[in-house]
Protein backbone atom coordinates (compact mmCIF):
# COMPACT_ATOMS: atom_id res chain seq x y z
CA UNK A 1 0.00 0.00 0.00
CA UNK A 2 2.59 2.50 1.00
CA UNK A 3 5.21 2.01 -2.15
CA UNK A 4 1.90 2.56 -4.19
CA UNK A 5 1.12 5.63 -2.77
CA UNK A 6 5.27 6.53 -3.37
CA UNK A 7 4.54 5.65 -6.97
CA UNK A 8 1.75 7.67 -7.32
CA UNK A 9 3.14 10.57 -5.89
CA UNK A 10 6.26 10.11 -8.14
CA UNK A 11 4.17 10.77 -10.74
CA UNK A 12 2.15 13.14 -10.05
CA UNK A 13 5.74 15.23 -9.91
CA UNK A 14 6.44 13.46 -13.45
CA UNK A 15 3.59 15.26 -14.54
CA UNK A 16 4.00 18.44 -13.38
CA UNK A 17 7.18 18.59 -14.20
CA UNK A 18 6.47 17.58 -18.21
CA UNK A 19 3.99 20.02 -18.11
CA UNK A 20 6.58 23.10 -16.94
CA UNK A 21 8.89 21.84 -19.87
CA UNK A 22 6.03 21.82 -22.21
CA UNK A 23 5.13 25.17 -21.67
CA UNK A 24 8.07 26.81 -21.54
CA UNK A 25 8.86 25.34 -24.38
CA UNK A 26 6.12 26.84 -26.23
CA UNK A 27 6.72 30.02 -24.85
CA UNK A 28 10.59 29.87 -26.31
CA UNK A 29 8.17 28.52 -30.04
CA UNK A 30 6.84 31.07 -30.12
CA UNK A 31 9.38 33.74 -29.45
CA UNK A 32 11.26 31.79 -31.81
CA UNK A 33 8.74 31.63 -35.05
CA UNK A 34 8.70 35.46 -34.37
CA UNK A 35 12.89 36.18 -34.57
CA UNK A 36 12.90 33.18 -37.36
CA UNK A 37 10.27 34.99 -39.22
CA UNK A 38 11.57 38.57 -39.05
CA UNK A 39 14.91 37.01 -40.22
CA UNK A 40 13.71 35.25 -43.04
CA UNK A 41 10.32 35.93 -44.68
CA UNK A 42 9.62 39.93 -44.06
CA UNK A 43 11.16 40.73 -47.06
CA UNK A 44 8.74 39.28 -49.00
CA UNK A 45 6.01 38.60 -46.70
CA UNK A 46 6.28 41.27 -44.89
CA UNK A 47 6.59 42.33 -40.82
CA UNK A 48 2.43 41.87 -40.95
CA UNK A 49 2.75 38.97 -42.79
CA UNK A 50 0.72 40.68 -45.79
CA UNK A 51 3.13 40.35 -48.53
CA UNK A 52 2.33 44.26 -48.74
CA UNK A 53 6.49 44.75 -49.64
CA UNK A 54 8.18 46.15 -52.90
CA UNK A 55 9.46 42.33 -53.21
CA UNK A 56 6.50 40.92 -51.66
CA UNK A 57 4.39 42.83 -54.84
CA UNK A 58 6.79 41.98 -57.10
CA UNK A 59 7.24 38.05 -56.22
CA UNK A 60 3.12 37.70 -55.69
CA UNK A 61 4.06 37.19 -51.93
CA UNK A 62 0.57 35.61 -50.68
CA UNK A 63 -1.25 37.92 -47.89
CA UNK A 64 -0.54 34.95 -45.00
CA UNK A 65 -2.98 36.76 -42.89
CA UNK A 66 -5.93 36.65 -45.28
CA UNK A 67 -9.08 34.41 -44.35
CA UNK A 68 -8.46 31.99 -47.50
CA UNK A 69 -4.88 31.66 -46.24
CA UNK A 70 -6.57 30.41 -42.43
CA UNK A 71 -8.01 27.58 -43.95
CA UNK A 72 -4.81 26.01 -44.94
CA UNK A 73 -3.57 23.23 -43.25
CA UNK A 74 -0.40 23.04 -40.95
CA UNK A 75 0.89 20.40 -42.71
CA UNK A 76 0.53 22.26 -46.24
CA UNK A 77 2.66 25.46 -44.63
CA UNK A 78 5.16 23.35 -43.32
CA UNK A 79 5.40 21.67 -46.86
CA UNK A 80 5.54 25.01 -49.21
CA UNK A 81 8.22 26.53 -46.09
CA UNK A 82 10.17 23.29 -46.22
CA UNK A 83 9.97 23.03 -50.05
CA UNK A 84 9.06 26.74 -51.63
CA UNK A 85 6.74 27.02 -54.23
CA UNK A 86 6.98 28.83 -57.11
CA UNK A 87 9.06 32.30 -56.57
CA UNK A 88 8.70 31.02 -52.86
CA UNK A 89 12.43 30.20 -51.83
CA UNK A 90 12.78 26.78 -49.82
CA UNK A 91 13.49 26.81 -46.53
CA UNK A 92 13.99 22.71 -45.62
CA UNK A 93 17.91 22.78 -45.77
CA UNK A 94 18.22 26.00 -43.95
CA UNK A 95 15.95 25.31 -41.29
CA UNK A 96 15.54 22.85 -39.02
CA UNK A 97 12.12 21.12 -38.35
CA UNK A 98 11.25 22.69 -35.07
CA UNK A 99 11.98 25.68 -36.44
CA UNK A 100 9.31 25.42 -39.68
CA UNK A 101 7.10 24.13 -36.96
CA UNK A 102 8.09 27.38 -34.99
CA UNK A 103 7.18 29.74 -37.85
CA UNK A 104 4.25 28.06 -38.83
CA UNK A 105 2.82 28.49 -34.73
CA UNK A 106 3.97 32.74 -35.68
CA UNK A 107 2.19 32.36 -38.85
CA UNK A 108 -1.33 31.15 -37.50
CA UNK A 109 -0.31 34.05 -34.37
CA UNK A 110 -0.58 36.95 -36.68
CA UNK A 111 -3.30 35.52 -38.42
CA UNK A 112 -5.46 36.09 -35.71
CA UNK A 113 -4.68 39.11 -35.53
CA UNK A 114 -6.41 40.59 -38.29
C1 LIG B 1 11.91 35.83 -51.89
C2 LIG B 1 10.60 36.13 -51.32
C3 LIG B 1 10.05 35.22 -50.24
C4 LIG B 1 10.62 34.91 -49.04
C5 LIG B 1 11.98 35.35 -48.49
C6 LIG B 1 9.67 34.07 -48.34
N1 LIG B 1 8.56 33.88 -49.13
FE1 LIG B 1 6.89 32.77 -48.63
N2 LIG B 1 6.15 33.09 -50.48
C7 LIG B 1 6.70 33.89 -51.45
C8 LIG B 1 5.88 33.82 -52.65
C9 LIG B 1 6.17 34.58 -53.95
C10 LIG B 1 4.80 32.95 -52.34
C11 LIG B 1 3.65 32.53 -53.26
C12 LIG B 1 4.00 31.22 -53.92
C13 LIG B 1 2.93 30.79 -54.89
O1 LIG B 1 1.98 30.14 -54.47
O2 LIG B 1 3.05 31.13 -56.06
C14 LIG B 1 4.99 32.52 -50.97
C15 LIG B 1 4.15 31.64 -50.31
C16 LIG B 1 4.29 31.29 -48.98
C17 LIG B 1 3.42 30.39 -48.28
C18 LIG B 1 2.27 29.64 -48.87
C19 LIG B 1 1.07 30.50 -49.00
C20 LIG B 1 -0.03 29.73 -49.65
O3 LIG B 1 -0.97 30.39 -50.07
O4 LIG B 1 0.02 28.49 -49.72
C21 LIG B 1 3.88 30.29 -47.00
C22 LIG B 1 3.29 29.49 -45.86
C23 LIG B 1 5.04 31.12 -46.91
N3 LIG B 1 5.28 31.72 -48.13
C24 LIG B 1 5.79 31.27 -45.78
C25 LIG B 1 7.05 31.85 -45.75
C26 LIG B 1 7.93 31.80 -44.62
C27 LIG B 1 7.58 31.19 -43.27
C28 LIG B 1 9.08 32.42 -44.99
C29 LIG B 1 10.35 32.58 -44.16
C30 LIG B 1 10.96 31.35 -43.67
C31 LIG B 1 8.92 32.87 -46.36
N4 LIG B 1 7.67 32.50 -46.78
C32 LIG B 1 9.88 33.56 -47.09
C33 LIG B 1 7.87 34.62 -51.35
C34 LIG B 1 8.75 34.57 -50.29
Amino acid sequence: MKSWTYTAVAFAQLFLLTMCVAQAQAGGAKNQGESLFKANCILCHGEDGTGNTPAGTALGAHNLTSPEFAKKTDAELIHTISNGKEKMPSFGKKLSDMEIQALVAYIREIENKH
